[in-house]
């Protein structure tokens, strides 16, 4: 990532995220006692989510992230997995609740983006919940992320990419950011819909 990125180690940004996006985000959902964070970068959020389940598991692409986050979380509850979480090696159906903040405009394709998610959704047990934010589509970001990987999420379609990647009861919002919540469809769920088809 380029130099524009120390934002996300600054406190000013763990403060918006903490005080602000993630407490919207787990209002109404459950987080369970084993969470799954994709992208923590510096770990503004893993500060905040590890106070909040029993065992968070954080997976990080860059080396350097994650070899801070590792000192910084060790004997901790906090589990830290270098990764590229396109394809992780934990179990079907092994967290309660998944979260991917300001990440996914990292990811450098669609393609890619779609088999991280659907990479959470084969990860979370039935009725496990994703909740994630990421910033908006502009030209303003672009710049910022000049010799970046950026590609933004289409606020519009992510509706429908999250349903065809396999979750449901799926709310998406947009303020000044984008933000959502998807879960992966519980057993009941699964069995009512295979017999109304
Ligand atoms: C802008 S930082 C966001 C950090 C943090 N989530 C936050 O909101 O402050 C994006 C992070 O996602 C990581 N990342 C990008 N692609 C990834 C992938 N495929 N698997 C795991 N981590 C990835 C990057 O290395 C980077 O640390």
């Amino acid at each position: 990532m380029n130099e524009n990125h120390r934002l996300c180690s600054s406190p000013e940004w763990a403060e918006r995220l903490q005080t602000t996006i993630l407490p919207y985000l787990v209002r109404d959902v459950d987080l369970g006692e084993r969470m799954l964070e994709v992208g923590p970068g510096p770990g503004a959020a893993t500060e905040w989510l590890r106070s909040r389940v029993s065992q968070l598991v954080t997976v990080e692409a860059e080396p350097e992230a994650a070899a801070r986050l590792y000192e910084t979380y060790s004997s901790t509850n906090v589990t830290t997995v270098l990764g590229d979480a396109t394809a992780m090696a934990f179990d079907d159906g092994s967290f309660d609740s998944a979260g991917c903040f300001t990440m996914l405009h990292h990811v450098p394709s669609t393609a890619a983006q779609n088999r991280l998610l659907a990479e959470v959704l084969r990860v979370l047990r039935p009725g496990g919940a994703l909740i994630g934010s990421d910033s908006l589509p502009s030209d303003r970001l672009h710049h910022f992320h000049e010799d970046d990987t950026y590609n933004p999420i289409e606020p519009g379609t992510l509706i429908t990419r999250l349903q065809t990647i396999g979750f449901d009861r799926i709310t998406v919002s947009v303020d000044d950011r984008l933000k959502f919540i998807a879960h992966k469809p519980s057993r009941t769920e699964e069995i009512s819909s295979a017999e109304t088809r």
